[in-house]
């Protein structure tokens, strides 16, 4: 049997790396055999691509990041997330195309039909479930500041992660696969939520 695809998105600060640990334990106490990855960076290309695109000095334009962005995530399907699938190991990967769709599409403001056509031709995979955790943008972006020097997309100003929110907003009123989870919220009561909506579809 084939593995599930669960993916992670959301905004700068949005919380997703924190709560992979509660979607780790639920996991395990289901005795579900996964991997965790991440995007961009989870092929054998990844890790200088990443490096590549999050480099604040490097200045590249909307379409040679949105295509490295798809390079990255042929490479990763190719390489990690099909042939896990295929062995009935679940793959859990922090962002996926939803991320293209709002950084590229939303941010960046390029042409969507672009994104979901090169999509398509390149056969990627679509999600089983996704959690998308949502928050207010400048209280993401603190959060963010608090952790690390900024990387070439953090840098952004406001309007851009606004636009990034909207969009992943937009596409979860039209993805039933997309659970949104307030993000604002204390780990706890985060928590709880990504328990309830994970509980419910591995006993759909
Ligand atoms: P991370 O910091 O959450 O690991 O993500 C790396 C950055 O890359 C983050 O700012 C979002 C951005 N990104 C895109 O712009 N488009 C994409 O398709 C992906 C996967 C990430």
């Amino acid at each position: 049997m084939q593995g599930k695809f669960i993916t992670l998105e959301g905004i700068e600060g949005s919380g997703k790396s924190t709560n992979l640990e509660t979607v780790k334990s639920i996991l395990d106490q289901y005795k579900i055999d996964y991997v965790l990855t991440r995007e961009p960076g989870g092929g054998p290309l990844g890790p200088h691509l990443r490096k590549l695109l999050l480099d604040k000095d490097q200045s590249i334009s909307p379409s040679v990041e949105m295509l490295l962005m798809m390079a990255d995530r042929k490479d990763h399907v190719d390489n990690l997330i099909n042939p896990n699938l295929d062995k009935g190991i679940w793959v859990i990967s922090d962002r996926y195309l939803d991320s293209t769709i709002a950084y590229q599409g939303g941010g960046r403001q390029l042409d969507i039909n672009l994104i979901t056509s090169l999509s398509a031709s390149l056969k990627l995979p679509t999600p089983d479930f996704t959690l998308l955790f949502d928050l207010p943008v400048d209280v993401a972006l603190e959060r963010a500041k608090e952790r690390s020097e900024l990387d070439r997309f953090e840098r952004e100003p406001l309007d851009f992660h606004s636009r990034i929110r909207e969009s992943y907003l937009e596409l979860a009123s039209t993805n039933n696969r997309i659970k949104t989870i307030d993000s604002s919220k204390d780990f706890e009561t985060v928590s709880i939520q990504v328990e309830n909506y994970l509980n419910e579809f591995l006993n759909a």
